[in-house]
């Protein structure tokens, strides 16, 4: 799938994430690190939605949020992809792709989290399959990811500002602000 998919093979996958990633998104890529809830998780993602990320990061397709990792200067995701070739970009995606995106048991469900998970059902699961906790069809885990990191990507989805699939912009559109609000409850049911 990957055209330079030879180079990623002598790259170790590892070893890169922990030195340009693992200080926010975590070893795992489950960003536990991150207590102000923006940064996402991203393990379990596919290869070719993270390799893909990165490219709309490197090119500024997606403008991302300033960060500031404790004592280290203010970055963006802009800038760090900016560092990183190609073939390490793979050698990184395949790595985190492979590693476990961690969530908490279901709990029992409010109604406001029910009535998020049905609009789930009926619009955007034949994309974020199995209720948003796969991402097999190269589209990311929602199910358990970090709520205000959520809430800022439905701002900039709601705003245009954010690339999203024709197929997924027509369903977007239908919501309103309130259904809005009841999916991203329920996508953060199972967020530590
Ligand atoms: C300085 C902290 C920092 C570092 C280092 C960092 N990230 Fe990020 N990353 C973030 C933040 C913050 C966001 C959310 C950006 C936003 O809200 O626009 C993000 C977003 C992402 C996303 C988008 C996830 C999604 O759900 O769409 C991916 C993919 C990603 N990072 C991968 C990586 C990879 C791979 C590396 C290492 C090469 C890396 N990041 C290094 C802070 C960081
Ligand atoms: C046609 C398939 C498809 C459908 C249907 C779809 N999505 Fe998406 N969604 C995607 C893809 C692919 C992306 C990644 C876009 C990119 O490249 O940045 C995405 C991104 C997102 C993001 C950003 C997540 C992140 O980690 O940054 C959210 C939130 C989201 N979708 C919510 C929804 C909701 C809510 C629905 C139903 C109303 C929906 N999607 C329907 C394919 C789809």
């Amino acid at each position: 799938m990957f055209c330079t998919i030879s180079l990623a093979k002598e790259l170790d996958g590892k070893g890169l994430a922990k030195t340009y990633c693992a200080g926010c998104h975590g070893e795992t890529g489950n960003s536990e690190q991150d207590k102000q809830g923006v940064v996402p998780k991203i393990a379990g993602f596919s290869a070719i939605l993270l390799f893909d990320s990165l490219d709309q990061f490197k090119h500024k397709d997606r403008q991302s949020l300033p960060y500031r990792l404790k004592d280290k200067p203010e970055t963006t995701m802009n800038k760090v992809a900016e560092k990183i070739t190609e073939g390490e970009s793979e050698a990184i995606a395949q790595y985190f792709s492979k590693q476990t995106f961690a969530v908490k048991k279901l709990e029992k469900l409010s109604q406001k989290e029910s009535q998020g998970k049905q609009l789930h059902i009926d619009l955007c699961d034949d994309c974020h399959g199995k209720l948003g906790s796969s991402s097999e069809d190269d589209a990311p885990l929602l199910l358990g990811q970090k709520k205000k990191y959520l809430q800022r990507q439905f701002d900039a989805l709601s705003e245009y500002k954010r690339y999203m699939p024709r197929r997924m912009k027509r369903k977007f559109r239908k919501l309103s602000t309130e259904d809005k609000q009841a999916l991203i409850e329920f996508y953060t049911i199972k967020t530590d």
